[in-house]
């Protein structure tokens, strides 16, 4: 069995590849490099293809056929919510346009199973302890609706038979599996409190008046590790789903840990990691910004089999040193 991923040399397809290696799969990379290193595949067959392009859907359909592709995780995609709010056109061509190409070269190749990656945004602005996939959907960003998008035309694409999709909905990606493979993305929470301290300038709290306990936003920190792992248990499961031709299976499934953090709570566990006093500077909240976003992770654990296993301590321990080795 090949397994293609593409977005594979981005921060979470670096690790997911990582893991499909170890355990001895064929892969191959498809990614444009626009937000990825080819570092992180070093090794690993790399196609650079620009998925929204045209003529992409060609493309992949030559690559699937050409390596035997039994299976398709698909990471490609744009995911800052200010550029998305900016520029909603090129987001909906990037992300809906990238996916549709995958499924169109998928369709012509006969390969039909794919995990795509989602994102806890789906869910919106919701109160509750923790968030549910049966919830109703309310994205509040262009870059949340194009997530909600893509699940829609895989329910569509897998009502009428053609593929075996599951959708994982990503809470917080934070950590690193090794120094090579961490995240450089400074909108996400961890590296933006590193950048800032490298700077010399005091980490910022986007608003401290949420009805949380402490007063800042509460969020599911999901090791990347962790994160990759399910991936492995997803591709797993659409195995077992097609080749014994199980229907009704979730569609949708949350990873994350099942348990919050606040930002307060983040920001003490990268003092004690980095041993830097510097106290942080609280700034207005940012617009969208829900006061709690945790995972209800029955599904995950019922469905997949997965349990996150690693905490905020690795994260941020792990984010630290590949942050210090850039
Ligand atoms: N990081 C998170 O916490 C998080 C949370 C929820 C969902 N997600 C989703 O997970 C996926 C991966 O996120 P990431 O954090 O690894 O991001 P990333 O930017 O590190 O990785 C995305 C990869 O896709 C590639 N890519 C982008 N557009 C492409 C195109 N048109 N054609 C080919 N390749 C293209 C980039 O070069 C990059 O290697 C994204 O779809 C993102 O929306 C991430």
């Amino acid at each position: 069995m090949t397994v293609l991923v593409t977005g594979g040399a981005g921060y979470i397809g670096g690790h997911v590849v990582a893991e499909l290696v170890a355990r001895g799969e064929d892969v191959v990379v498809v990614d444009d490099l626009s937000t990825g290193n080819a570092e992180r595949v070093a090794g690993t067959t790399l196609v650079e293809l620009d998925l929204a392009s045209d003529g992409a859907p060609d493309a992949l359909e030559r690559v699937l056929r050409q390596r035997g592709v039994t299976d398709v995780i698909h990471f490609a995609g744009r995911k800052q919510v200010g550029e998305s709010a900016e520029r909603p056109v090129w987001y909906w061509a990037q992300n809906v346009g990238s996916l549709l190409a995958v499924l169109t070269a998928m369709e012509n190749a006969g390969c039909r199973r794919i995990v795509f990656s989602s994102s806890a945004s789906v869910y919106g602005e919701v109160d509750g302890d923790v968030l549910a996939e049966s919830l109703p959907l309310a994205p509040v960003s262009p870059y949340a609706r194009t997530k909600r998008a893509g699940e829609e035309i895989l329910d569509d694409a897998a009502a009428a038979g053609t593929v075996t999709p599951v959708s994982l909905r990503y809470f917080n990606a934070a950590g690193a599996g090794s120094d090579l493979l961490g995240d450089t993305f400074v909108q996400n929470l961890i590296p933006m409190v590193f950048e800032r301290l490298d700077a010399g300038s005091r980490p910022r709290i986007f608003g401290d008046d949420y009805p949380t306990d402490d007063g800042t936003c509460v969020r599911d920190y999901v090791h990347v590790v962790d994160l990759a792992r399910a991936h492995l248990l997803a591709v797993d499961h659409l195995r077992l789903v097609d080749e014994a031709g199980i229907v009704g299976t979730p569609r949708a499934i949350n990873v994350g840990t099942g348990r919050g953090s606040s930002v307060k709570e983040v920001l003490d566990e990268v003092r004690a990691v980095t041993g830097d006093e510097t106290a942080p500077v609280v700034v207005d909240r940012r617009p969208g910004d829900p006061a709690r976003s945790v995972a209800d992770v029955t599904l995950a654990r019922n469905v997949l089999g997965f349990t996150a296993e690693l905490g905020l301590h690795e994260m941020v321990e792990s984010a630290w040193r590949a942050w210090r080795a850039r």
